[in-house]
This record gives structure tokens, C-alpha cells and sequence, in this order.
């Protein structure tokens, strides 16, 4: 079966609606490995929680991205538990090339804006300063780039007057947890394919 693996370092609700969604029956994979970088993470209680194997593995040296011997530890696990995806669910380091390479075209991840707006660190903040009337959030293939991979899904969220930056959050995280599943669905359903920057999804 479609195996995926999920990197997470914060909450982890992106990880669970995943896991729902694979409950239901609307979504045919195999949750076959969580990982985090932080021993507090919510994904890692999920995993717990679901009955999914799990890892923490701290990086000690860095706070972006991961040493190699880190690195190493992440790929080992990865290819012993045969993921076919890798789910970046708020893993919250930037991934490097070696680790690109031993996965390509098979690393996806969700962003909170509408890409290219607002790359990096809290999108729903950038969008809200900017003053934008839509933003929303994108799922993505990764690259060497930060937020920068072919696009898969997006959903547009519109900005309300009174939106704090919890509350856009809040309805940005709801599409996320629609368009996140979807687009694992698409992809272990062999409908997503990609020419140069282009995504195409067949039917
Ligand atoms: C999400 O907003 C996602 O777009 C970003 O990190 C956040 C993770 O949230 N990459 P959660 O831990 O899944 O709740």
C-alpha cells in the first residue's frame, strides 16, 4: 500500500486531519512513520494516540535546518519504513539537497499563504500587515527553495476587517486540513504529474 511518512514540529493538526481522513476511508494510505524534531510535538501525542510508529529526533547543532548526521538519521528511518510521500505538516527546517535528492519529486509540503505571497515564517501575519483582501494556503512540491517548489492545491481564504492574526489563522488552518488530505489523495492515486514548474492533475 501507498506509504507515507510525516515530518511535523509543532501542533500537528495538519497530521491529524490527515490520519481522519485515512479513518474515514476517503483516503487509501498507509500513515506508516511520524517524525519530529521536537519532543513536545503535538504530532508525536497523535502518533501515540493512533497507533502510528514514531521518532523524535532532536537536531542539536543547528535551528533552521539539519546537520548531516541528523540528516542521515531522518533518511535511514524514512527508507526502512519504504514511504512513497513524505508529508511536511509545519516541520519547521529547511530541507536540504542530499535529502531532496534521496527523495525526489517525493517530498510535499503546506504553506499558509497563497504562494509565491508570503514565503517563510508566519504568512498569516505577512498577509494580514500587507493588507491583502485573499490569502489562504498551497500545498507544493519541495525543493531546494524555501516555499518556492510547483505548486499542487491552493485554497483562497478572504481577509475579514476585524481578522486578528489568530483568527485568519484559524480559518487558514481549516482549508489546510481540507486541501492537505486531498492532495495526498491525488498523489497515491498516481493523478498528479509535473512538467517543469507546471503540476498537472488528471482525472
Ligand atoms: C501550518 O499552518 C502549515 O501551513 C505550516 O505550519 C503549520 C503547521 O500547523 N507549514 P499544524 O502543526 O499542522 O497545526
Amino acid at each position: 500500500m501507498f506509504t507515507i511518512g510525516l515530518l511535523a514540529s509543532g501542533k500537528g493538526s495538519n497530521v491529524q486531519a490527515i490520519i481522519d481522513h485515512i479513518k474515514t476511508g476517503d483516503l487509501s494510505v498507509n500513515p506508516g512513520v511520524i517524525l519530529s524534531d521536537n519532543p513536545s510535538s503535538g504530532a508525536l501525542e497523535i502518533a501515540k494516540k493512533e497507533g502510528i510508529k514514531h521518532y523524535c529526533i532532536p537536531e542539536k547543532k543547528y535551528k533552521t535546518i539539519l546537520s548531516p548526521e541528523t540528516e542521515k538519521e531522518y533518511v535511514k528511518i524514512l527508507k526502512e519504513n519504504r514511504v512513497d510521500l513524505i508529508c511536511l505538516a509545519g516541520f519547521m527546517r529547511v530541507i536540504k539537497e542530499r535529502f531532496l535528492k534521496e527523495f525526489a519529486g517525493k517530498i510535499i509540503n503546506i504553506h499558509p499563504s497563497l504562494l509565491p505571497a508570503f514565503p517563510g515564517l508566519e504568512a498569516w501575519k505577512q498577509a494580514l500587515n500587507y493588507g491583502v483582501r485573499f490569502t489562504g494556503c498551497t500545498t507544493h512540491f519541495v525543493e531546494a527553495g524555501v516555499d518556492t517548489g510547483p505548486i499542487i492545491l491552493q485554497a483562497v481564504v478572504p481577509v475579514l476587517n476585524d481578522d486578528t492574526p489568530e483568527t485568519l489563522h484559524k480559518r487558514i488552518q481549516e482549508k489546510e486540513h481540507i486541501i492537505y488530505p486531498l492532495t495526498v489523495k491525488l498523489i497515491s492515486a498516481g493523478k498528479v504529474s509535473i512538467s517543469g514548474r507546471k503540476v498537472y492533475i488528471n482525472n
